[in-house]
């Protein structure tokens, strides 16, 4: 398999999710055969403009857009079923072709109608300290997963009521009941009748997605992984526990879709020209005033999923340098440049103090990073120049935004092979001799 794979790519969100990952996945699909998804579920959100219409997409790859590419579900993503078949049927009736292109894997996991409950129970239970999640009831169905009780979508061929799928409902609600300390019973029937009910307009998609993507390299079709969410939101190597519950650093695509990793060919990191986070949780850079408001209107920095404001700061390089490590993250695609076409300075935070300490490395603690005082480097803003917005070439950018660019890449450790000046595929800057000629051209 590794002889045919060296085209295939993996793209990884580089601080909290929000990136910016559709555009860019959306931008390199026509040089790709497949689009795969390897792990979290319906809480993210995907927007991308085509034409100048707007798709949001929340658990379909982003690749679907493209009519000749077959889109992959893996295993590492948990699946809504009834949420699945919405975002097929809301795609189809706007003219884009889904069941005959998306393959999901058997082994998936089920978000059942009570994981969004005890996911609202288990926020409540937390008061201040909330994660903010997505009530997605993305949490619960991993939990269950991890506990080795949770229902695959492979189990629900078989709905018989007194089959294998009736007996795992019923085990599993009584555990439910149990866990909320049986304040609600829940009719395991119904829950079971709901589930089942999925299966017929599902069954046509559901496969073995491994060695599905195992047969297509080999007949020479490359594969373009698309990640969800962002390095700092990974159960392990994220702001923990403000996260979500998956691996979403380059690994999970490994575990998520039943690949080795030299199937993976490159890893592109998606970064914006500043940070963003939705929900709880440390976030050093951080602008709570008028900056900060103008960064969330400017952006249009709300939730695509939960129309949540998105909380903003500067440019964190420790985080992206520290994606870069965990992810070996080849080459960045830095996002939303124009956004900053208004500051008439910006800061880049090269560093923490923490603790008396200097640090350039994100804390382990969630509650040391919280104390994390930025150390910043300030440069000159474009507001007197001209604006970034809709640049396509990069000797078209201001002389202080490639200077923005340049401090941006050495403290961060990457070059940065593409960068988007605006939400249209067109308005972006392929750089000349970098990673992503491979796969598109120079310029748009
Ligand atoms: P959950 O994934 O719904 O459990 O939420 C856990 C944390 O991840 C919360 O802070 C969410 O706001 C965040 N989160 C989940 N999905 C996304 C996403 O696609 N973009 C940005 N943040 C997300």
């Amino acid at each position: 398999m590794a002889e045919s794979v060296s085209g295939n790519l993996a793209i990884v969100g580089a601080q909290w999710g929000d990136e910016g990952k559709g555009k860019i996945v959306d931008l390199l699909t026509p040089a790709f055969s497949i689009v795969a998804r390897s792990q979290g579920g319906h809480n993210a959100g995907h927007t991308v403009l085509v034409n100048k219409r707007e798709f949001i997409l929340h658990l379909i790859p982003s690749g679907i857009l493209h009519p000749d590419v077959t889109c992959v579900i893996g295993n590492g993503v948990v699946i809504d079923p009834g949420a699945l078949l919405t975002e097929i049927d809301e795609l189809e009736r706007q003219g884009i072709s889904v069941r005959d292109r998306l393959l999901v894997s058997e082994k998936a996991h089920v978000i059942l109608p009570y994981h969004r409950e005890l996911e609202r129970l288990a926020e409540d239970g937390r008061g201040a300290q909330r994660i903010g999640t997505t009530s997605r009831g993305i949490g619960p169905s991993y939990e269950d997963k991890v506990g080795r009780r949770g229902v695959r979508l492979g189990d629900l061929a078989d709905a018989a009521v007194d089959g294998p799928l009736a007996e795992l409902i019923r085990a599993n609600v009584n555990t439910r009941d149990r866990l909320i300390g049986g304040r609600a019973s829940t009719d395991w029937r119904a829950v079971h009748g709901e589930i089942s009910g999925f299966w017929e307009r599902l069954k046509p998609m559901v496969t073995d997605v491994s060695k599905h993507l195992h047969q297509a390299s080999k007949a020479g079709r490359t594969i373009l992984f698309e990640g969800a969410q962002g390095t700092m939101l990974d159960i392990d190597h994220g702001t923990y526990p403000y996260v979500t519950s998956s691996n979403a650093t380059i690994g999970g695509m490994c575990t998520g879709l039943g690949i080795g990793p030299q199937v993976i060919g490159a890893v592109l990191g998606i970064a914006k020209a500043y940070t963003t986070r939705v929900g709880a949780g440390p976030l050093p850079t951080e602008l709570v005033g008028a900056k900060g408001e103008h960064l969330r209107a400017a952006g249009g920095e709300y939730g695509a999923s939960t129309g949540r404001a998105r909380r903003c700061g500067w440019f964190d390089a420790v985080v992206v340098q520290y994606a870069a490590r965990v992810n070996g993250i080849n080459a960045l695609a830095v996002t939303k440049l124009d956004v900053l076409d208004d500051m008439d300075e910006l800061n880049i935070c090269t560093a923490y103090r923490c603790g008396g300490e200097r640090l350039t490395d994100p804390p382990v603690r969630h509650d040391q990073f919280a104390e994390c005082v930025p150390e910043y480097e300030t440069l000159p803003g474009w507001s007197r120049s001209k604006p970034t917005a809709g640049v396509r070439r990069e000797e078209d950018l201001p002389a202080e935004a490639r200077r923005y660019l340049e401090r941006l890449e050495a403290v961060s450790g990457v070059p940065a092979a593409i960068v988007s000046t605006g939400s249209d595929r067109a308005d972006t800057i392929v750089r000349d001799g970098s990673l992503a000629t491979r796969w598109i051209g120079s310029g748009s």
